[in-house]
């Protein structure tokens, strides 16, 4: 998006990420409810939310977490299925006529369109609820304290100080933007994506048993990539097309966001892109095992088109 390079950019992440998607769709096949199984309706609507063709990013950023730790992708399977369950409801609430009233998402109609409101709710509960469960119990070879932990983790990064808080400050930025925009922006950018980002880029580490200090490195990457990956977002918002994007475009404006392009102009948010990925550039440095992989990943989400 920002780049000088070539639109191959970011080819190493980009085939690190393909080899994940079948694995990952099996994982979550495997763990999600039939969807025959009584509620049907509801069981139906949680695999029409989850199959739908998203990017499966978090579950890669697992996988890669664990990597850097000498693990596999293989050995986080579960954690990095139930992560994509998290986000999964994290979406469909947005998409909420009561939060961002979208009706269209990864190319198909919104849960909430294709089937009910209350659906939707239900579905965004479900998904919470059976991903933090499997947190807790999966997977089964690695030590309960780690999976405590992991719980713990993921719970932080998706509540109040996390995703839920930047998702309440998003919404009430809409209604009338803060007189302090710019930090409310900031805030709202690391809670309402980079927790979860940052989250799912430590998760594989702590399960496959790194050390604080290469947690804490991880988390730090995973929080540049996550303030990159949302303004990339707003910008896509503003220059993408709903046919490409698999959601509206230019509803951003239409809703009276308080976003990177809105606040700052296109050209300020590439420079702000370019300071981030220069920041996760120098953090990456330091990151075992991974060779030019998290360069490639930042490369990816410098040129994503979607
Ligand atoms: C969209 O996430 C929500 C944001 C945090 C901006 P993605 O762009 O990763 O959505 P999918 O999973 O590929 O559909
Ligand atoms: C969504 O941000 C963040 C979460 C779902 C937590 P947006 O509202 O910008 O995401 P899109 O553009 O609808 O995917
Ligand atoms: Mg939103
Ligand atoms: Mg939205
Ligand atoms: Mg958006």
């Amino acid at each position: 998006m920002s780049g000088t390079s070539g639109p191959s950019g970011g080819a190493a992440f980009r085939e690190f990420l393909a080899a994940l998607v079948a694995p990952v769709e099996a994982e979550l096949d495997r763990l999600l409810p039939a969807a025959g199984e009584t509620p049907a309706r509801l069981h139906e609507a949680m695999r029409y939310a989850v199959f739908a063709g998203g990017k499966r990013l978090r579950p890669a950023l697992v996988a890669l977490g664990a990597r850097a730790a000498g693990g596999s992708a293989e050995e986080v399977l579960p954690a990095a299925a139930a992560l994509e369950m998290i986000h999964t409801y994290s979406l469909v609430h947005d998409d909420l006529p009561a939060l961002d009233d979208d009706d269209l998402r990864r190319g198909r109609p919104t849960v909430h369109r294709r089937y009910d409101e209350a659906t939707a709710v239900l579905v965004g509960d479900a998904l919470l609820t059976l991903g933090l469960t499997l947190l807790a119990s999966e997977p089964a070879a690695v030590p309960a304290e780690r999976r405590r932990a992991a719980v713990a983790l993921v719970g932080r990064a998706i509540g109040t100080a996390g995703m839920i808080g930047g998702q309440a400050e998003d919404l009430e930025a809409e209604r009338a933007w803060p007189a302090d925009a710019a930090p409310a922006l900031e805030r709202i950018h690391r809670g309402k994506t980079a927790a979860l980002i940052a989250a799912a880029c430590e998760l594989g580490a702590l399960l496959a048993g790194a050390e604080a200090a290469l947690r804490a490195r991880l988390a730090a990457f995973g929080e540049r990539l996550g303030l990159m990956f949302q303004i990339a977002d707003d910008m896509l918002d503003v220059v993408g097309t709903t046919v490409n994007l698999g959601k509206t475009a230019g509803k951003d404006v239409r809703a009276h966001k308080l976003t990177y392009p809105a606040l700052h102009g296109l050209e300020r948010s590439r420079a702000e892109l370019d300071r981030l990925r220069r920041e996760a550039s120098e953090v990456a440095s330091g990151l075992p095992h991974l060779d030019g992989l998290p360069l490639s990943l930042i490369e990816f989400l410098a040129r994503r088109d979607r």
